[in-house]
């Protein structure tokens, strides 16, 4: 094998779809899936190159030191994506020391693991990697200096569709100043910090992207998107955070699939990348484009569902808007967005329709009652 990887969280949302790239595109490559299988992680997302004498999947927490450090020598794993998170910032709120665990000592098991492991080898870290997947929300909240939406800047590519707008004149670059809001992007804040020490202190070969909002096939439905494509079908309320005006940066998860594959080849060691089309929407302008979509591809008439919108309790800390910068990843290792979001929307929407047994299999049982709670009292 050419190379012998462990993908954290791999079987969740993100993971899924950068698992499957590795495993299809590089047969000479061990793809190792690490996954506790949380309420998020599904095995089912992954059947179709389950078999692949290239793939293996192990359940593990990567909080259990022990047991990731003999998965790696086990596997003399040189390369290390490292995606394993809780990434829903509603739960954060109710539930902010899992994710300190999972997130930061996680990580921090993680590097330690890979720091014992590759300094005990005679090349050391020559040929090593640990790639550490972020998010943007690090970098806190941005001002909404255009509410109206003002042309996007820099919108080569094509996930910035027709829409083309942005809601300020200031983008998250990567030399921003990280300023968390929620448990969530706080938690994840740390985990950067320690994979940039881990570089600093002990030379660890590393690098970290800052992505915005996902999209697609796959992302468990507490997340907008798939959560009011699921609610749209049922004829279930909407329930729209404050007045929907908050702004967020859309990709599309195989978008971000294929930057992860680019920057794991080829980017620099120590450098932080971040990820997105330039493709900002107001929540509102989002749910009015899928309760179209849905109604459409249902053969529904249009503005059947219009009234489903329902304007609840704001989130508490709620970021206004996203947008980030990805200028530096498009000019220096050559990555673009491929799809549209209306396109990408459409294709998701379609998705979803016709897998209608995964949805259901993720929304029964514990989950609902979860969610019944969660949502207790808007
Ligand atoms: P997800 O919640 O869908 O999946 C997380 C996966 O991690 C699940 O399979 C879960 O079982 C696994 N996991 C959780 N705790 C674990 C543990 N202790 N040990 C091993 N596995 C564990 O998340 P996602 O949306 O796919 O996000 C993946 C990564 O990308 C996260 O690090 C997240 O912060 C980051 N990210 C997400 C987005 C987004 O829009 N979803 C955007 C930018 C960055
Ligand atoms: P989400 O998908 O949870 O991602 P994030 O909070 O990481 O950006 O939410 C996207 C946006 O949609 C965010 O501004 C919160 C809002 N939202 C709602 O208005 N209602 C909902 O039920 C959910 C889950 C999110």
């Amino acid at each position: 094998m050419k190379r012998s990887i462990i993908i954290s969280g791999g079987a969740g949302f993100i993971g899924s779809h950068v698992v499957r790239l590795f495993v299809n595109k590089y047969p000479d490559y061990r793809i190792v899936n690490l996954d506790k299988l949380t309420y998020a992680g599904n095995l089912a997302n992954l059947k179709d190159i389950e078999d692949r004498p290239n793939y293996r999947f192990v359940k593990g927490d990567i909080c259990d030191f022990e047991s990731v450090l003999s998965l790696m020598r086990e596997e003399s794993v040189d390369g290390i994506i490292h995606l394993a998170a809780e990434s829903h910032v509603d739960r954060s709120i109710k539930d902010p020391f899992t994710f300190a665990r999972t997130n930061v000592l996680g990580t921090l098991s993680l590097l330690q693991a890979a720091r014992l492991y590759w300094e005990g080898l005679p090349e050391r870290y020559s040929g090593k990697l640990f790639y550490h997947i972020s998010t943007d929300e690090v970098y806190g909240a941005l001002e909404m200096t255009c509410p109206e939406g003002m042309e996007a800047p820099f919108t080569s590519g094509a996930s910035s569709g027709s829409h083309h707008l942005a809601y300020g004149s200031e983008f998250f670059t990567e030399d921003r100043k990280y300023s968390p809001h929620s448990p969530y992007s706080a938690s994840k804040a740390s985990s950067d910090h320690f994979v940039r020490a881990f570089h600093d202190t002990y030379g660890m070969p590393v690098v970290v992207t800052n992505c915005s909002n996902n999209y697609g096939p796959y992302q468990f439905p507490e997340k907008l998107i798939p959560l009011f494509i699921n609610n749209i079908v049922h004829r279930r309320s909407l329930p729209v955070y404050g007045r929907g005006e908050n702004v967020r940066d859309w990709l599309y998860v195989e978008d971000h699939a294929r930057a992860i594959d680019t920057i794991f080849h080829s980017g620099k060691v120590a450098e932080t990348y971040n990820i997105g089309g330039f493709n900002e929407w107001k929540n509102i302008d989002v749910i009015r484009l899928l309760i179209r979509a849905v109604d459409r591809q249902l053969g529904r008439a249009e503005g059947a569902d219009d009234d489903l919108v329902t304007f609840v309790t704001d989130r508490a800390g709620h970021d206004l808007r996203y947008a980030i910068d990805s200028r530096k990843l498009r000019s220096e290792l050559g990555w673009e967005p491929s799809l549209q979001f209306e396109e990408g929307i459409e294709r998701t929407v379609r998705w979803y329709l016709d897998n209608a047994a995964w949805m259901e299999n993720v929304t029964s049982g514990d989950y609902l009652k979860y969610y019944e709670d969660m949502y207790k009292g808007r």
